[in-house]
C-alpha cells in the first residue's frame, strides 16, 4: 500500500511532535514560515525530549515552499488561529479533491475558515491533550501523552476514520466522537481556564493548582464557558467544567501553555479564539462572563506591553 501523503501546517511544538510520530507511517512533510526552524530541520534531525526525559531524534521533510507539497491526501492544521485563515487557503490548494484537512487547533472559529476554503467535504475537526514545547529551534519537549478526539463530521466519515487509525498506530492515542460542538467547547473551557492565566502570570500550568485564588479564576473561567455552551444547547463532554481544568492543569502540570509560550517569544496570542470567542458569544447570549473579559483585557494589554507588531503579525511571530 502506498503511504498516505500528509502536510502539517505549523513547525511548532505540536507540528513537529505530530510529525515526529507520523514520520515512519507516512509520506510527511512540515510546511510554516519559521525560517530557523525550517533551515535546522533540514541540517539536522528533530530532537523531541520525552515525558520520561529521554531523547529520540527524527528525520522529518520541512519546506517553506507550497509546491513540494501537493498532491496532499491529509493536511493538519496547528498553526496559531490567527493564521488560520491562510493556512486554509494554502492547504486548499495542495489538497487532493477526496483529501481532508483537519484543524487540531485551540479556540473557535477554526472549522469554518478551514470549510470556507477547502469545501466542508474537505475539512475536518479534532481537539488534542497532547502538551509540547519548543525548547530551541529543532528541540521540542512533548510534556506529556494526552488523548486526541477526531469528531466524525457527516459526508466524510471514511477519511476521518483512516486519519484515527493512523493516529493510534503511531501511538497517538485517539478517539471518534460525533459531537464536534461538545468537543470543541469541552477543549475551549480549559483553554479558558488554564492559558490566559498561565501566561499572564508566567507559571506552568500545574502551579494553578497550588494557590486558593488562582485556582478559583480558573474554575470561574472555565464555569463561564460551561454557561455559554449550554445556553447555545451544547452539552460539555464532562459534568464540572471547573473540575476538568484543574485535572488538565495536573495532568500537564510541568507544560508551558501555548498561550505563555506565545507572550514569551513576543507574539501575538491566541485569546481572541479563546476567551475573546466566549465574551463575544456571552455577550450575544445575555450571558454574563467577566472573569474572562478581565482575562482578555490583561492579555491585550500584555500583548501591547511585548509592543507585538499588531500590523504585521508575522515579524515576530512565525507561522507555527
Ligand atoms: O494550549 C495549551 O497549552 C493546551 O491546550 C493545554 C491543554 C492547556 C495544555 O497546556
Amino acid at each position: 500500500m502506498t503511504k498516505l501523503n500528509i502536510a502539517i501546517f505549523g513547525v511548532g511544538a505540536m507540528g513537529t511532535l505530530f510529525g515526529s510520530r507520523l514520520g515512519p507511517l507516512a509520506r510527511v512533510t512540515l510546511f510554516g514560515n519559521w525560517a530557523e526552524q525550517i533551515d535546522t530541520l533540514r541540517r539536522q534531525k528533530l530532537t523531541v525530549t520525552q515525558p520520561d526525559g529521554s531523547q529520540t531524534h527524527h528525520r522529518l521533510r520541512a519546506t517553506n515552499n507550497l509546491n513540494e507539497l501537493a498532491p496532499v491526501d491529509l493536511a493538519l492544521i496547528l498553526v496559531k488561529s490567527y493564521q488560520t485563515a491562510r493556512a486554509a487557503r494554502q492547504a486548499a490548494n495542495v489538497l487532493r479533491p477526496d483529501g481532508l484537512a483537519i484543524t487540531l487547533q485551540n479556540g473557535l472559529g477554526n472549522l469554518e475558515k478551514l470549510a470556507a476554503a477547502t469545501g466542508p467535504e474537505r475539512a475536518g475537526l479534532g481537539v488534542t491533550a497532547q502538551g509540547a514545547t519548543i525548547l530551541t529551534p529543532g528541540h521540542v519537549r512533548h510534556a506529556g501523552e494526552g488523548p486526541t478526539h477526531l469528531a466524525l463530521l457527516p459526508g466524510r466519515e471514511q477519511q476521518i476514520m483512516q486519519a484515527a487509525d493512523l493516529f493510534n498506530a503511531a501511538g497517538l492515542e485517539t478517539t471518534l466522537v460525533e459531537n464536534a460542538d461538545s468537543l470543541l467547547w469541552g477543549k475551549l473551557a480549559i483553554n479558558a481556564g488554564i492559558n490566559p492565566l498561565t501566561a499572564l502570570l508566567e507559571v506552568p500550568n500545574g502551579q494553578l493548582n497550588l494557590d486558593q485564588k488562582l485556582r478559583q479564576i480558573m474554575a470561574d473561567a472555565a464555569n463561564e464557558v460551561a454557561r455559554v455552551a449550554v445556553a447555545q444547547g451544547i452539552q460539555l463532554p464532562y459534568a464540572n467544567a471547573a473540575l476538568r481544568a484543574t485535572e488538565v492543569a495536573q495532568a500537564t502540570a510541568s507544560n508551558r501553555s501555548s498561550m505563555l509560550q506565545d507572550v514569551s517569544r513576543g507574539s501575538l496570542t491566541e485569546i481572541d479564539a479563546i476567551s475573546g470567542a466566549v465574551v463575544r458569544l456571552g455577550r450575544h447570549l445575555g450571558i454574563p462572563t467577566p472573569v474572562n473579559q478581565l482575562l482578555l483585557s490583561l492579555i491585550k494589554e500584555k500583548e501591547k506591553r511585548l509592543s507585538v507588531q499588531h500590523s504585521n503579525p508575522m515579524i515576530l511571530s512565525p507561522i507555527f
